[in-house]
């Protein structure tokens, strides 16, 4: 399949214990044995006591393994948390940062997580970093600024050689979850089309090719449309990715959709 990678990930957030996760996880790498990791990038963000059990599940190495979230220290006194140098003991690859439920329940602020990112990509992983505005921000016309203040803090001062091994997923908060309203395909175009410039903005040309993720209650019935957006590289999932068979459905009709855009462009 020529043109752009794309990307489809889960986080499995607070579900699934370790038995569900490797099930899960089993299933989803048979359904999906086929796709090329060069062309489609798969992942899978389980609780953090899944992890070990969850990465030697895995035969083929296609599907990337993520962790929820992570400290900004390597070691210390930092009760509850989890360093970098022990998910990085376990091999995976990802790590989660900002997602809505962090910023919104847990109080973390813009300064926090871009402590997290810069100790993340230090450490040798890939960074997905999420952002989105409130439906509050929304309602005050102010959600353009909310975005590009979450990307000009949260990737303030990243090191150079961050090329390769970040993702940003959008998810508009009032759009996640179960009483979430999934956004319109053309405001997700227009705020993918903002957090593009932003990038560039930051990181000069390298920040055309941070690949952009769309999440918040993306469903079979719009990841088709989604995908198709011009500054779209990807869909994060929540819901509809929790049944391996319905994800790998979601992503073969998305990449169906994408390749019939790359024929036609
Ligand atoms: P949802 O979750 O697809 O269930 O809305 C998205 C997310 O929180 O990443």
């Amino acid at each position: 399949m020529p043109g752009k990678k794309l990307y489809f990930g889960t986080n499995l957030k607070m579900y699934k214990g370790i038995r569900e996760t490797v099930s899960y996880l089993c299933e989803l790498e048979q359904l999906t044995a086929d796709m090329d990791p060069e062309n489609v990038q798969l992942f899978v963000i389980p609780s953090y006591t899944s992890l070990p059990d969850a990465i030697r599940s895995l035969r083929h190495k296609q599907i990337l393994l993520g962790a929820q979230n992570m400290c900004w220290e390597e070691q210390g006194q930092f009760t509850g948390e989890i360093s970098p140098l022990m998910l990085r003991e376990l091999g995976i690859s990802i790590i989660e940062l900002g997602h809505s439920e962090r910023r919104h329940i847990f109080g973390e602020t813009n300064v926090m997580i871009n402590r997290k990112v810069i100790t993340g990509l230090k450490s040798g992983f890939t960074v997905l970093l999420c952002i989105g505005e409130t439906e509050e921000e929304k309602n005050w016309g102010i959600s353009d600024e909310t975005l590009r203040i979450q990307l000009k803090t949260g990737l303030n001062n990243i090191p150079p050689d961050f090329n390769g091994r970040l993702l940003i997923a959008y998810e508009p908060v009032w759009a996640i979850g179960v009483n979430g309203q999934p956004a319109s395909v053309e405001y997700a175009r227009d705020k993918h089309e903002l957090i593009r410039s932003t990038l560039c903005e930051i990181a000069g040309s390298a920040g055309k090719d941070i690949p952009l993720l769309y999440g918040g209650s993306v469903n079979p019935s719009n990841s088709d449309e989604l995908i198709l957006q011009p500054e779209v590289d990807g869909l994060f999932v929540g819901r509809s990715a929790w049944n391996a068979s319905d994800f790998n459905a979601l992503i073969r009709s998305a990449i169906h959709s994408a390749a019939r855009k790359q024929h036609y462009t």
